[in-house]
């Protein structure tokens, strides 16, 4: 494998997805190099360990040449895996770090000529309704019309976005859905199956080019099969307490009238759209002919389950790191 390794820039290196593919690419033999902010460098001392066997530099993201400034300064690169992405979704982060971020490191990739570029991106932007799925989107097209050899990768859900009631259903409260629960799938794909594949799109001419749906294995789950597999698991009888998909509704349409004269509520608005999309949109490919989401359509990669995930969970081997003011 080391006659086959590359040097890969990471972005986004400290987050859930980066730090899994970090070890990936070690794992198989790469040279890693990460830009990351310096006041993660300063603080996380998980992150420290877990990237230890790679080369971090820190960097004001701020400044739009601080990429291909930082660039000259370690000489050949010859891929670019992004994962980085705003923690907080809203709109100006969005646009300063999913496209703007991203945007410099395309205008660096290109001045040093890197010749791959390989993006974390989400499935969600096939439907794009949120200002965050707009920035995803626009990068994506200045990705796809650079000449850059890409692979753009729209993963489904995440393992840790779809964890999060379990502390509620221990505590005895009953697990929420919208709807009847039904209203929405996905094909779940944990960190290392997905690290794994955005390392695959470093070496396989199948990925090169192309914008890839993925999700992990098995069949599409509701949040209804979820709760379920949870209760059963804790030895609980299920109580569901199912929630109006109206009430994002409601409340985003009304915070948005105030949010023209108040930032905290426009943001606050924000947030309403976004769980309102996530209650009611699956994150499965879109049939174009259909408009409908199919989960024959949504290819599978890896091993790991959601269910898998769940057992370890509530047995305490692992615990929940959803991250810094993640949201999603
Ligand atoms: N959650 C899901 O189910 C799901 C599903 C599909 C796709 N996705 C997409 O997958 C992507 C990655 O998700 P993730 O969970 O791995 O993200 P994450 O854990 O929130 O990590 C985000 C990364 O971006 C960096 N970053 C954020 N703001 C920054 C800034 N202002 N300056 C410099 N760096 C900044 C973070 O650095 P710091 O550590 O310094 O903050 C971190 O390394 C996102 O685009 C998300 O939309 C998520």
């Amino acid at each position: 494998m080391k006659s086959r390794a590359k040097r890969v820039l990471v972005l986004g290196a400290t987050g859930t997805i980066g730090r899994a593919t970090v070890d990936q690419l070690v794992a198989q033999g790469h040279d890693v190099i990460c830009f990351v902010r310096s006041r993660s460098l300063s603080v996380d001392r998980k992150l420290r360990t877990s990237l230890a066997r790679s080369e971090l530099r820190a960097i004001e993201f701020r400044d739009p040449l601080a990429i291909t400034k930082e660039l000259t300064a370690i000489g050949r690169i010859d891929a670019i895996i992004s994962c980085i992405a705003s923690r907080t979704g809203m709109p100006e982060d969005a646009w300063a770090i999913d496209y703007s971020v991203n945007a410099s490191a395309l205008s660096a990739a290109l001045e040093h000529e890197i010749p791959q570029m390989i993006l974390l991106s989400a499935i969600c932007v096939q439907k794009p309704r949120l200002e965050f799925q707009k920035a995803k989107l626009a990068f994506e097209n200045l990705l796809i019309d650079s000449g850059m050899e890409f692979s753009i990768v729209r993963p489904t859900a995440f393992f840790k976005s779809l964890s999060g009631q379990i502390d509620r259903l221990k505590r005895g409260k009953p697990f929420l859905l919208f709807g009847n629960g039904e209203l929405t799938a996905c094909k779940p794909i944990s960190d290392t199956d997905l690290a794994k594949y955005l390392v695959l799109c470093l070496t396989s001419s199948e990925l090169k080019k192309k914008v890839l749906p993925i999700g992990g294995p098995g069949s599409a789950i509701t949040p209804k099969e979820q709760g379920e597999y949870l209760f059963q698991k804790l030895g609980k009888p299920p109580r569901f307490l199912h929630v109006p998909v109206g009430l994002f509704s409601a409340i985003s349409g009304a915070l948005s009238l105030f949010g023209f004269v108040s930032s905290p509520i426009a943001k606050e608005a924000e947030l309403a759209k976004i769980g309102r999309y996530y209650a009611t949109e699956s994150m499965l490919v879109l049939d174009s002919d259909t408009n409908q989401y199919s989960e024959a359509a949504t290819p599978s990669f890896g091993s790991e389950t959601l269910f898998d995930y769940y057992d370890d969970l509530i047995s305490g081997q692992i615990s929940l790191d959803r991250g810094e003011h993640a949201i999603f």
